[in-house]
């Protein structure tokens, strides 16, 4: 198995619009180790389904290559095909006709049985519904039944196009949890989406696209280093000005944090509390702060979006 499942080198695809045209992709290079969840981040328009869409042979690219399982894309994609499943648009399932219908129907046309129905529907956590019309469904459990879809041939990877858009809190858990299980029994997973919490909590590694170029990737700690400031504690003393004259007359950083004083550049959390101790300040709190992937997603996608 190739150290990456999905690997792309300049990728470049720009559209006719009615302005003149317009870049989509631009220049991308996309590396998805295989196993566990890859989030593919990035604002709405900055290129996630182009992007997609080219790896999976839906579109043309421009320039570049892509790679899937080291099959060159389109030219050698049928060879890898099989082990790619993918939800990219709203599926065209059948609304008058059950759940379990629709994957009897589509399993047919892959020469699968109904074992393998019966499974899919249990992975996505479908069966006790499996009897119900599509047309019936909630959201959250159309896009499980379209997961469970891509599931009858045992994929190798699962590509999900913002399978979390448009559901309730109640319903990106199930997609979040499902996808977990899923990494979990070895399937390498890249999941797309414009709201980085909706998937941070599941993604092994990330790429951050911004206006169809890689802003960072790597796994979700790495991100987490490179772009943010060194870490910071939170730190609650009686006197905030003195603390943070103090502290900045030896070498640390620090500023207010509502009434409390974000303290950077120590070596050790005990620096801070020695050095205000000496001078008789003693502080009541002290809590180290952890940039969360949101506030690095903020941070580095700012002007990017459309
Ligand atoms: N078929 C198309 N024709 C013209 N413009 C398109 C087409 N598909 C996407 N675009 C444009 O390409 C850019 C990237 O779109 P898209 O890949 O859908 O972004 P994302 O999935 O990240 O929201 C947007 O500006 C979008 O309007
Ligand atoms: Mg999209």
């Amino acid at each position: 198995m190739p150290e990456f499942v999905i690997e792309t080198r300049g990728l470049r695809k720009s559209f006719r619009t009615r302005h003149g045209r317009q870049t989509a992709v631009d220049g991308l290079d996309l590396a998805v180790p295989a196993g566990g969840v890859h989030g593919f981040l990035g604002p709405n328009g900055s290129g996630k389904t182009t992007t997609i869409r080219m790896v999976l042979g839906l579109a043309r690219a421009d320039a570049g290559t892509v790679r899937l399982f080291g099959a060159e894309v389109p030219k050698s994609l049928p060879s890898v095909l099989g082990r790619v499943g993918a939800v990219v648009e709203q599926p065209r399932l059948f609304p008058g006709i059950t759940g379990r219908r629709n994957l009897q129907v589509l399993a047919r046309s892959i020469n699968q049985d109904d074992r393998r129905v019966d499974a899919a529907l249990a992975a996505v956590g479908l069966t006790d519904r499996a009897g119900d019309r599509y047309k019936a469904y909630s959201l959250g459990m159309k896009q499980r039944l379209a997961i469970a879809a891509t599931l009858l041939k045992q994929p190798d990877l699962l590509v999900l196009d913002e399978p979390t858009n448009g559901l309730d809190p109640a319903g990106i858990r199930e997609i979040r949890d499902l996808i977990r299980a899923l990494a979990a029994d070895g399937t390498t997973v890249l999941i797309s989406s414009h709201i980085l919490a909706e998937v941070q909590q599941v993604c092994d590694s990330v790429s951050i696209i911004g206006r169809g170029r890689l802003l960072a990737g790597g796994s979700v700690a790495e991100v987490l280093r490179s772009t943010t400031r060194p870490s910071e504690v939170r730190v609650r003393v009686p006197d905030p000005a003195a603390a943070a004259e103090l502290l900045q007359g030896n070498g640390l950083t620090s500023r207010p944090d509502g009434e409390l004083l974000l303290v950077g550049g120590a070596a050790e959390p005990a620096q801070i509390t020695r050095l205000l101790a000496e001078r008789g300040i003693y502080l009541s709190e002290l809590t180290p702060v952890s940039a969360d992937l949101e506030s690095v997603f903020l941070q580095i996608t700012e002007g990017e979006g459309l």
